[in-house]
């Protein structure tokens, strides 16, 4: 029976010690600002922009919200984010993907200034992860290091196998794991003998997006498994791993919800609070 990993507990931990330093500043007049752009209707889309407002406000962190409808043009949402980057008490832009067809993505994450982008999709904060200096790590990414850390995992000389290569998860996760020493392997739907690959790992990272696709024959003994996975079983909310299989063989398993996806949020009110911090001169 393999130990759970709480990712409540977890986040719970980060955004205390975030308030206490949100209210210090405070005391200093220093004030820490997010804005938050949401286009077009997407159901799951507008609860996370939703529960990142929440999370704003339980913490002292001044909240902005843009909610624009579907039909907005690049140049509108450019016009937006050229207005945020000069605002002084945002400290922090997030615009919401996947974003309507029609906006190109590339150009409008491209648009928010480097030193705002708490997402750290721009290229320039992707570079500084790939060098080893950065200040913002994508927020998926940074949680699971930060949960990896509360529960004293190792990574260092370890076989880290990541399934999925997108921008946001996969490729950072792949960089920060190597960062601390694990030997990493970066899987993808074209990779052959998939199952082969992940029974090798000590630590196993799933950021697929679909349900029930990490098994128990995928899985080595012991293995820490890490679920990304954000899917829907007939209507339930589920991640990629077959937690009941596969917790019998895992020495630590994430389960869904309540596992990667709290301590995301967590790890924005992060790299908000490190943007208003390094805007004031005080990193
Ligand atoms: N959509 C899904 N995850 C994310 C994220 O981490 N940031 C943004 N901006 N959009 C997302």
């Amino acid at each position: 029976m393999s130990k759970l990993i709480d990712g409540k507990l977890v986040s719970c931990a980060v955004k205390e010690r975030i308030k206490a330093e949100v209210s210090e500043l405070k005391n200093k007049g220093i004030t820490v600002g997010l804005a938050v752009i949401l286009v077009g209707e997407d159901p799951a889309s507008k609860i996370y922009v939703a529960n990142k407002k929440k999370a704003c406000e339980a913490l002292g962190i001044i909240s902005q919200e843009y909610l624009l409808p579907e039909n907005t043009t690049t140049e509108e949402l450019l016009e937006l984010i050229d207005t945020l980057n000069h605002e002084k008490t945002i400290n922090g832009i997030l615009c919401q993907l996947p974003l309507p067809k029609g906006i190109d993505e590339q150009t409008v994450i491209n648009a928010i200034l480097p030193e705002k982008d708490v997402d750290a999709f721009h290229p320039s904060n992707v570079g500084k992860i790939m060098i080893g200096d950065y200040d913002f790590v994508p927020c998926t990414p940074a949680g699971i290091m930060e949960m990896l850390d509360y529960y004293n995992i190792d990574i260092c000389g370890k076989n880290c196998v990541v399934i999925g290569r997108s921008n946001i998860v996969g490729k950072p996760m792949s960089m920060l794991l190597l960062h601390k020493n694990g030997t990493v392997t970066t899987c993808h739907s074209r990779t052959n003998n998939l199952s082969e690959v992940t029974n090798k790992a000590d630590i196993l990272v799933s950021a697929v997006g679909k349900a029930n696709f990490v098994t128990a024959d995928m899985v080595k003994d012991g293995a820490v498994v890490i679920d990304v996975g954000m899917n829907r079983d007939n209507g339930k909310l589920c991640g990629d791993v077959c937690f009941d299989e596969v917790k019998d063989k895992a020495s630590y398993i994430t389960p869904v919800p309540g596992g990667v996806g709290p301590m995301t949020i967590a790890m924005l009110m992060q790299n908000t609070l490190t943007a208003s911090k390094k805007q004031n001169g005080l990193l």
